[in-house]
């Protein structure tokens, strides 16, 4: 797996200093609603970034999941976002906290806030570890962002290329040999 790293673009230890920044500051904001907070992280990027965030934040929560696809198989860019499973319970007057690994076209956020809205969320704040360096990612309105990076396309922290490398402790780039074999 080391072998196909390119370069460290964030090491662990500055993921999990900035990840305390953003949990202090959400705690902040989220400390009047006494009826407490519903995470959502977004599947299965978001997973291992939201497993950190919510230990660090010290309020009651509940945790609900929504899987969403975007770069299925070996794709580089996005293919359109789709809402692939939800398992949302009663988000029905919810603060809700909707974590995702990465902003990126914007496609998967455009999906999903929406569906929270209509199922009635008191509120709806975004919270990304990391954002490109694209329009189309500054467009879409994020609350909490970790991290801007570079328009590249990276793994590790959760992020994957065909599924493989979410176990990564820090954010990568891939070897162009990986992701576009010349045989
Ligand atoms: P968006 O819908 O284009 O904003 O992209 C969001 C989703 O695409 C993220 O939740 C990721 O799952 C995936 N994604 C975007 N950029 C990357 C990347 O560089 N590496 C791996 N996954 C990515
Ligand atoms: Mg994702």
């Amino acid at each position: 797996m080391q072998d196909d790293i390119e370069k460290v673009l964030i090491a662990a230890p500055d993921i999990h200093r900035r990840i305390g920044e953003m949990a202090e500051e959400i705690s902040r904001d989220v400390s009047d609603f006494s009826e407490g907070l519903t995470i959502v992280p977004i599947l299965t990027g978001a997973m291992i970034f939201t497993a950190d965030l919510m230990r660090k934040i010290p309020l009651k929560m509940k945790i609900n999941l929504m899987t969403v696809s975007s770069y299925p198989g070996s794709a580089l860019r996005t293919q359109g976002s789709t809402l692939v499973a939800k398992q949302l319970g009663d988000v029905q007057g919810r603060h809700v906290l909707l974590v995702d690994d990465i902003l990126d076209s914007g496609g998967t956020l455009k999906l999903v806030v929406p569906v929270l809205q209509e199922l009635g969320a008191a509120s709806v704040k975004i919270c990304v570890l990391l954002r490109k360096d694209r329009d189309t990612a500054r467009e879409v309105h994020a609350d909490y962002v970790g991290f801007d990076i570079p328009d590249e396309f990276v793994i590790g922290y959760g992020l994957d290329y065909d599924n493989v490398y979410r176990n990564l402790p820090e954010i990568c780039t891939l070897k162009a040999s990986v992701h576009s074999p010349s045989d």
